[in-house]
This record gives C-alpha cells, sequence and structure tokens, in this order.
C-alpha cells in the first residue's frame, strides 16, 4: 500500500460556469445546470471539480474580476443553488476546489471603491496607489515603465485623487497591496468562509503576481509587450522561443515571483491545514511554490507541457525528467495539457489531419504520467478551438484591448485582427455541446448564447450523440479513467522511463509494491516495432488501441499508428 491524499489519486475537471450548461435559458451556464449534469459527470468518470470563478462580478474578464468573494453571482445562483451543487457533488463522491483570486479584484468592489475615495480613506492603501511623474514637457507620466501583463501600462490614473493605481491585469482588475495585514486577514477570512461551507480546496489565480517591487525601478527591456507578442505569434523557431522568454522575464522582473509570496503561501498553507485535507493548487509552474515540499502549495501545474507546440516523446521524455527530479520531497506533480485560458487539446496538439488520433494519445498521456491530472470540460467529446470570425463575437476584453492597442500602434487593422484572432481566449470557452439540438442543447432554440456555439455539434461533437457509441472520444475517456482508477501504479507509481532515445514512441514504466504498468504511445503514423530492453513479461493488457488479442512478446513488440498500450507486467 502506498499513503496518499484523495488529491494525488483524483482526476479533475474544469468547469467553467458560463459554458457548461444553461438551466434557465439565459444562454449562459448556471449551477442549476452544474446539478443537472452532476449524474453525467459521475459517469464519465472524474473525482473533483475545479470551478472557475463562480463570485459576483461585473464579468470584464470572465469573472476573474470578482466584486464579492463570499457571494455567487446572480446569473449563475444563489448560495443555496451553491450548497446544492456542493452538496449534490459530494454524495457523488466528487470534490470542489474554487478558484480564488488573491491578487486583485474587480474596480467594482466595495474595497476598491472605498479606497479609491479619497486619499485618507482607511482603505486607502489596500491597493497599490502612487503619484505620477512629470516628463521634460511637463506632461503627467504614470509612476513607471511597467506595463500589464495584459499589455498597456500597469498604471491608471484617477483624475478625483491624482493618483495611479497599479493593475497586473486589466484596468477594472486594481492589485491588492499584500503588504497590508488588514488585506490578508480580510482575504483570508473568504478562505474560511468557503472551507467552513465544505468546499475541498482553492486553484489559487496568477500567484506569481500577488507582489512588485516596492521602489518601483523600471524595468530595463527594450520591447513593448505588444511587439513581444507580435513575434511571439508567429515565432517556431525555438531558440527565438527562447529569447522572447527572455525578454518577458526582463519586462516583468519587478512584477513577478517576488520572495516575499513564498511566506504569505506558508500562512494561507497553514490556515488550510486547520481544516484537514484541503488542497492549495497555485496557477504557475515553478518548482518553488511547493516549498520545502510541505509547507506550501499541494501542486502547481507543469504548463511546459502544455505550451509546447508540438509534443513529441523526446520533448515529454525530458520534461518528466527534469521536473521529476526536481521536486522536493513529498511534493506531488500536477499536469493538464489545457485550460480556460489556452487552445483546446485537439486543436493544439493535432496535425490538422490525426487530430483526433492525437487528442486520444493527449489524454493517455495525462491518465498515465506521474502527477495528478486536470481535464478542461468538453475535451471529452473532442470539441476544438471555435475561431470567430468577427470582433463583435468577441468576450476576451483581453483580445479586444489588444486589438485597440495594435491599431493604437499603427498596425492594419488586418494585421490587428489576425494578431487577437487565434490568441482570443475565446476560442476554448465556447458553450458546452451536449446534443445535436439547436444551441447543441445548452440553450433552448433562438437563445443568443454569451459565446456562439461550435457548428460541430451537428456532426457528432456532443454528449448525446457519443454516449452510447462505443467509439466516440467520450466512450474513450470514459474507458481510460475507469482504467486508471482501477490501478494503483497509474495512480501512484514511480516513473521510470524506458527507451530512452526514441523519437517515435513514448515508453515508461509505473510502479507500486504490488503493480508495474508499462505504457506504450505510438506519436507516428507508422506501425513501430520496439525491442525494449526489459527483463519483463506482459500479465495483462489494461487498455489497448486497437484491441490486441494473444500474448505479448516484449522483445518484439509492436505497435499501431497513434497506437496505445498499457499493460501491467511482472518479472519475466
Ligand atoms: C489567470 C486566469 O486563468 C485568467 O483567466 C485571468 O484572466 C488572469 N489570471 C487574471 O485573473
Amino acid at each position: 500500500m502506498v499513503n496518499s491524499r484523495w488529491w494525488q489519486e483524483a482526476v479533475f475537471y474544469q468547469i467553467y460556469p458560463r459554458s457548461f450548461a444553461d438551466e434557465d435559458g439565459d444562454g449562459m451556464g448556471d449551477f442549476a445546470g452544474i446539478i443537472r449534469q452532476l449524474d453525467y459527470l459521475e459517469h464519465l468518470g472524474i473525482d473533483a471539480i475545479w470551478l472557475s470563478p463562480h463570485y459576483p462580478s461585473p464579468q470584464v474578464d470572465c469573472g476573474y474580476d470578482i466584486s464579492d468573494y463570499i457571494g455567487v453571482a446572480p446569473e449563475y445562483g444563489t448560495l443555496d443553488t451553491f450548497r446544492a451543487f456542493l452538496e449534490g457533488a459530494h454524495q457523488r463522491g466528487i470534490r470542489v476546489v474554487l478558484d480564488l483570486v488573491l491578487n486583485h479584484t474587480s474596480d467594482q468592489h466595495p474595497w476598491f471603491q472605498a479606497s479609491r475615495s479619497g486619499r485618507d480613506h482607511p482603505k486607502r492603501d489596500w491597493y497599490v496607489w502612487r503619484d505620477g511623474r512629470t516628463g521634460t514637457d511637463g506632461e503627467r507620466l504614470p509612476p513607471n515603465n511597467w506595463e500589464s501583463s495584459f499589455t498597456g501600462s500597469a498604471w491608471e490614473y484617477d483624475p478625483a485623487t491624482d493618483q495611479y493605481y497599479y493593475h497586473h491585469f486589466l484596468k477594472e482588475q486594481p492589485d491588492l497591496n499584500w503588504r497590508n495585514p488588514e488585506v490578508r486577514a480580510a482575504m483570508w477570512d473568504v478562505v474560511r468562509f468557503w472551507l467552513d461551507l465544505g468546499v475541498d480546496g482553492f486553484r489559487l489565480d496568477a500567484i506569481a503576481t500577488i507582489y512588485e517591487h516596492p521602489d518601483l525601478p523600471d524595468h530595463t527591456s527594450d520591447m513593448t509587450l505588444l511587439d513581444l507578442y507580435a513575434v511571439w505569434a508567429t515565432a517556431e523557431d525555438p531558440d527565438v522561443l527562447a529569447e522572447l522568454g527572455r525578454e518577458w522575464e526582463r519586462l516583468f522582473e519587478y512584477q513577478f515571483d517576488l520572495p516575499e509570496v513564498h511566506d504569505l503561501m506558508k500562512d494561507l498553507r497553514q490556515l488550510v491545514n486547520g481544516y484537514g485535507d484541503v488542497v492549495l493548487i497555485g496557477e504557475d509552474e515553478k518548482i518553488a511554490y511547493y516549498g520545502s515540499g510541505d509547507d506550501e502549495l499541494h501542486m502547481v501545474f507543469n504548463f511546459e507541457l502544455m505550451r509546447t507546440r508540438r509534443l513529441t516523446p523526446p520533448q515529454i521524455r525530458a520534461n518528466q525528467a527534469e521536473r521529476l527530479a526536481q521536486l522536493p520531497d513529498g511534493a506531488w506533480p500536477c499536469n493538464t495539457l489545457g485550460n480556460h485560458d489556452s487552445p483546446r487539446v485537439k486543436s493544439a496538439f493535432g496535425d490538422g489531419v490525426h487530430d483526433a488520433e492525437l487528442a486520444r494519445l493527449s489524454l493517455a498521456l495525462l491518465l498515465t504520467l506521474r502527477g495528478t491530472p486536470f481535464l478542461y470540460y468538453g475535451e471529452e467529446i473532442g470539441m476544438v478551438n471555435r475561431v470567430l470570425d468577427s470582433l463583435e463575437q468577441f468576450r476576451d476584453t483581453l483580445a479586444l484591448r489588444q486589438y485597440a492597442l495594435a491599431v493604437e500602434n499603427g498596425f492594419s487593422e488586418d494585421r490587428a485582427f489576425a494578431l487577437v484572432r487565434k490568441a482570443t481566449r475565446d476560442v476554448a470557452r465556447t458553450p458546452m455541446q451536449w446534443s445535436n439540438a439547436p444551441n447543441a442543447g445548452f440553450s433552448p432554440a433562438g437563445v443568443d448564447t454569451w459565446l456562439p456555439v461550435h457548428p460541430n455539434y451537428a456532426e457528432g461533437v456532443n454528449v448525446a450523440d457519443q454516449l452510447d457509441d462505443p467509439t466516440s472520444m467520450l466512450a474513450f475517456y470514459r474507458r481510460l479513467l475507469a482504467v486508471r482508477r482501477s490501478s494503483p501504479a497509474l495512480r501512484l507509481g514511480e516513473y521510470e522511463s524506458v527507451l530512452e532515445d526514441g523519437a517515435s514512441c513514448l515508453a515508461f514504466l509505473r510502479r507500486v509494491p504490488d503493480q508495474l504498468c508499462l505504457v506504450v504511445l505510438n506519436y507516428t503514423a507508422q506501425t513501430q516495432s520496439l525491442a525494449p530492453d526489459l527483463p519483463y513479461r506482459v500479465t495483462e493488457v489494461m487498455f489497448s488501441t486497437p484491441a490486441r488479442s494473444g500474448p505479448i512478446d516484449l522483445v518484439a513488440l509492436t505497435v499501431a499508428p497513434y497506437g496505445i498500450l498499457i499493460a501491467e507486467v511482472a518479472v519475466a
């Protein structure tokens, strides 16, 4: 037996509340809709839900601009419907993790309203206010050259009090001043509120941006973020991409990853430890957030895998070798390939020809690597990016602002549109496709959904059509989730790479004392013959595409194009 915590064995499923299920027919999702679909989630075989923000919000950043941390957005329901959702999930053995946005609030939050009301207001210092500078011609300038990571200046002038406030993201998302102990106390009350209600943990938004350098030194980059994005949009060369990464770090050197954040994470960890088995997952990839392995966050995401342009066996092997070696004792990995900020898995890792096969490999990879997997709603039916044709359809303020800034900076409208069209996060946030009914069964016919539904719901990319089809993506997800659930080695085992130099196939072992599994994934369109040098024989095929019959000889192993083999092995 291996001792484990629930969140190490769980498979998480991210729900974007606006897009999951619309019960009241207003074109956006709600808690009543989620409650109706809990049976579906149980049937799918996931263990925990990460719920993107469900709090009252002006929705300038789709809920990541919170105006009340202890409420429920009225368009989604009430605190009572939230409670019913939580209870319904728990009854089915599904845990619920909320999104906690610590870095900033909405500019409509009463804290900010109070803070901006006067320089002497007791809450003035809850946010980051500074005087501007005067330029050589006497013009008013922001306190320094820092940019928002959503492009443009990070400072917004407030004429009423003649000062600037700092916002790492949109100007409607002012940063809290975490150097003020009252902010910490108020936010920890929020944490206690939801834990007292029974939630199982938090996904912590944008932790690296919580602190900024108090002396406000100018950054030393010569590039603007917009220029950087414009190059990045078309760059393929790994050296160019790496240099862009370094430039990005120069741009944000005083606004990102300040050491103080680790003390804050330790403090939060101590708070949640008092509530038992509660999990904290940081929206960051840096191993440093694990602290000693047991005193900061329980998990951070392996974003390197998600952000790679093409998943290949050598790259995945290198990622695992490096990352697993860096983890401190006791720390547990966490893998994901998609979320509400990134393209859909099937679009991101497809090659335009074998997208379905590659999407299946992506799931097999996520569910067999060592670590907790995070899935994103709709992946399980093969939803793909919905590329929008006109700016009017965009809802992602980030993309709209970037477009406006690009045009202001001399980009032609076509170039600006090309820049944001693919990058807009809207592409992966479209409504869940439940059936082949109008509006994909998400909202009633004739209702304008908040983002347009992807038309491919009419071509089988929907739950109802896939539920009873054993060849569907949904059936594949269910089967593979069941295999993982039944296997202690896949859930908890040590990872050991096999075939160190193979470019076509990824192969590795997962090992617990009572079970040893071999996983082989063929990333090519050709059958591959392998001769892994292993002292084992196959005792049981746990999963294979295509299905296999008869014994498997590990000395002369063949794997079909894009084939997946998961087998239990034992000493020969
Ligand atoms: C990260 C969230 O995932 C993203 O959607 C949001 O826009 C920013 N943080 C700001 O909260």
